[in-house]
């Protein structure tokens, strides 16, 4: 499928990068962590659902050979005024003294990373965490978490496409699209 417009369910997205910028800027990435992970051996965290496309497309990129391996984050209301806690489902390695990668599709409040990489540096010590996000949204940052290789800065719109789904929808779009004004 390859389209300007599409629909997912009701609603209208339009398309906003092309799977080449996308592919160019991952090779970009994928050099800048080749050169900085040179001789050794990172353990890359793939945050699912949504960075599965992005982990397989920049792990083909890179000149290193790390450890890679998948988690899938559960987020739920707890019953503390402090709000969400996040689950961990599928790490399955030890990270003690590793060097770490967390991968991520996009970064909008912050708050998945904030909570999963502040967890992973209590429970885990990992000799050292960097997180890599395909796409950010400058804007709408709530919580104090920064990313060490940043794909896109996008518009604070939601998207979808290269991973990232409108209720299960839309994962498969080679492109990125984003939400159409009416
Ligand atoms: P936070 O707010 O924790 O959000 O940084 C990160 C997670 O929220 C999802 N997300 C999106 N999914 N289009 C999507 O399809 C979007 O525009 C969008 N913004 C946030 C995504 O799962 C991400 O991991
Ligand atoms: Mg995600």
């Amino acid at each position: 499928m390859s389209y300007d417009i599409q629909q997912i369910h009701d609603l209208r997205f339009r398309r906003f990068l092309s799977r080449t910028e996308i592919a160019d800027r991952i090779v970009a990435i994928g050099k800048e962590v080749s050169a900085d992970y040179q001789g050794k051996q990172p353990v890359i965290i793939s945050i699912l659902n949504g960075s599965f496309i992005f982990a397989a497309d920049l792990l083909r990129t890179l000149t290193i050979d790390p450890f890679i391996t998948f988690v899938k984050l559960s987020s739920y209301q707890g019953i503390q005024t402090t709000g969400l806690v996040s689950t961990v489902l599928g790490l399955d390695c030890s990270l003690k003294n590793k060097d770490v990668i967390l991968l991520e599709d996009i970064l909008d409040t912050g708050k998945t990373l904030y909570e999963f990489a502040h967890q992973l540096q209590q429970e885990h010590q990992p000799a050292s965490l960097k997180i890599a996000t395909l796409f950010y949204k400058p804007d709408a940052v709530q919580y104090p978490i920064q990313a060490d290789y940043i794909g896109f800065s996008i518009p604070n719109i939601f998207v979808v496409g290269y991973g990232l789904d409108y209720n299960g929808f839309g994962r498969s779009l080679p492109d990125l699209y984003v939400l159409a004004e009416e």
